[in-house]
């Protein structure tokens, strides 16, 4: 539907329509000044010819001509241009007939013969502003209900867009969370190769690599290393000795002191070894570097690369700290072990290290030891210690789970455990994991 803004500065089109020349003649020259484009017409009939041709703000028409009323020719002309302005002239004593003009043809207003110029035009005016009212409103609501099919059209097409690139992304995301599960598939798959590579060389070397890559993954995560960091530490603690799945046994369970010359030199070749295997796998590269790494000294006389202090990936730091404390718990009590470690820092361990360890080893305490170290008993619930780990899910009388399997318990659970059990009537035991003989916590 086609429009056209308005032109507030263009001059209006007026139509005067009577029978009487001189009073056609009177009217044009009374609007000679104004600024209006002054049209006349003799009788209805023309008056309607011009009106189909051109737009009129006002059409003013005398009532009594001959053939067509003033009250006709406006009601036809208002069919023609519903929104021109519309005035009946007439006499005194036609009165009846103005009204019946307004009733019926919709006229604006009336004007009594003889008239007044200035009032005239004056009405005149006020007429045609209220033409320009009429035609900025249609425009304004033509312009609003254009702009709303507009929006709509847009709307439509972002909501297609949107719908397009939706699908797009959807599919994208399904293509890349496919290619994820592989690699993630993968990666579990390549682990559990490793893992039953070192157990097939012996179970002891699968649980040292294993908890090593337990103790180191707690230091880890309290040195506040990112997610990627950590878990390049915990796979290369898994892998940090795989290199020793070449050599004899000896080398398996002797401690490095104890071994002779020649089994030394056989050795210290377990990190290269071990990082050659390793750097196979493309995404393995740091993993690699950190069991090259393993075996060096805080002060520069480890293996194979002597190197010295921070030259020293963390990592390898790490896993060297983590590595020893592990092979020194194993039979010896904890405290014993912290206690070796300590007398090595600054020459074998990175020192600022320690206490990582400490905390780390007291969260694992129990996992720490091989599954045959362990026991699982039933305990008072007044003998129970930190570190104990809850071996069956525990119950309050009401059938409410206090306590899963598995919780290692801190003084805060026990507490919990004794103020629940103190509201009963039960002396309650639960079933933990100890370790069998020998080891004391704290
Ligand atoms: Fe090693
Ligand atoms: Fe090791």
């Amino acid at each position: 539907m086609g429009f056209e803004n308005i032109n507030m500065e263009a001059s209006f089109n007026i139509l005067f329509v009577d029978d009487e020349e001189n009073i056609l003649r009177a009217l044009r020259r009374l609007f000679l000044e104004e600024n209006f484009n002054v049209y006349t017409a003799k009788s209805g009939k023309e008056g309607l010819e011009i009106i189909q041709d051109k737009e009129f703000a006002v059409i003013v028409s005398d009532q009594r001509m001959p053939e067509m009323t003033g009250t006709e020719f406006l009601l036809r002309a208002k069919e023609l241009s519903p929104n021109t302005l519309r005035i009946i002239l007439t006499g005194y004593a036609d009165i009846n007939a103005a009204m019946d003009a307004i009733n019926e043809a919709g006229a604006y207003r009336y004007i009594t013969k003889p008239w007044n110029d200035r009032e005239l035009v004056h009405i005149i005016k006020e007429a045609a502003n209220r033409y320009r009212l009429i035609k900025e409103n249609i425009y304004l609501n033509e312009l609003t209900k254009k702009q709303k099919e507009q929006l709509e059209i847009w709307s439509k097409e972002l909501e297609y867009y949107v719908q397009i690139h939706t699908i797009d992304l959807t599919k994208k995301d399904k293509e890349l969370k496919a290619l994820k599960d592989k690699l993630t598939n993968n990666k579990k798959e390549l682990m559990e190769l490793f893992d039953e590579i070192l157990t097939l060389r012996g179970k002891a070397l699968f649980n040292h690599s294993k908890r090593v890559a337990l103790i180191a993954v707690e230091m880890a995560k309290r040195l506040s290393l990112t997610t990627a960091e950590v878990e390049t530490i915990s796979v290369a603690g898994s892998l940090h000795d795989i290199g020793k799945i070449g050599t004899s046994d000896m080398l398996l369970f002797k401690e490095p002191q104890e071994l002779s010359s020649d089994e030394f030199k056989q050795y210290i070749k377990h990190p290269i070894l071990g990082q050659r295997a390793v750097k196979v796998v493309s995404y393995l590269q740091d993993v690699a570097l950190l069991i090259r790494h393993h075996h060096e000294n805080f002060d520069g006389s480890g293996f194979p690369d002597n190197l010295k202090r921070g030259k020293i990936p963390l990592g390898s730091r790490i896993l060297s700290i983590a590595d020893r404390f592990e092979r020194l718990s194993r039979n010896r009590d904890i405290d014993e072990a912290f206690k070796i470690i300590w007398h090595s820092l600054d020459k074998e361990f990175d020192s600022e290290l320690f206490i990582y360890l400490e905390s780390a080893a007291q969260e694992l305490k129990f996992s720490l030891f091989s599954s045959e170290d362990i026991i699982e008993a039933e305990i008072s619930i007044n003998d129970l210690e930190p570190g104990f780990i809850v071996a069956k899910d525990v119950y309050g009388l009401s059938g409410l789970l206090i306590i899963k399997k598995d919780t290692i318990l801190s003084e805060k659970t026990i507490d919990l455990l004794k103020s629940a059990f103190n509201h009963t009537t039960v002396k309650g035991a639960i079933s933990v994991y100890k370790k069998r003989k020998g080891f004391q916590l704290n």
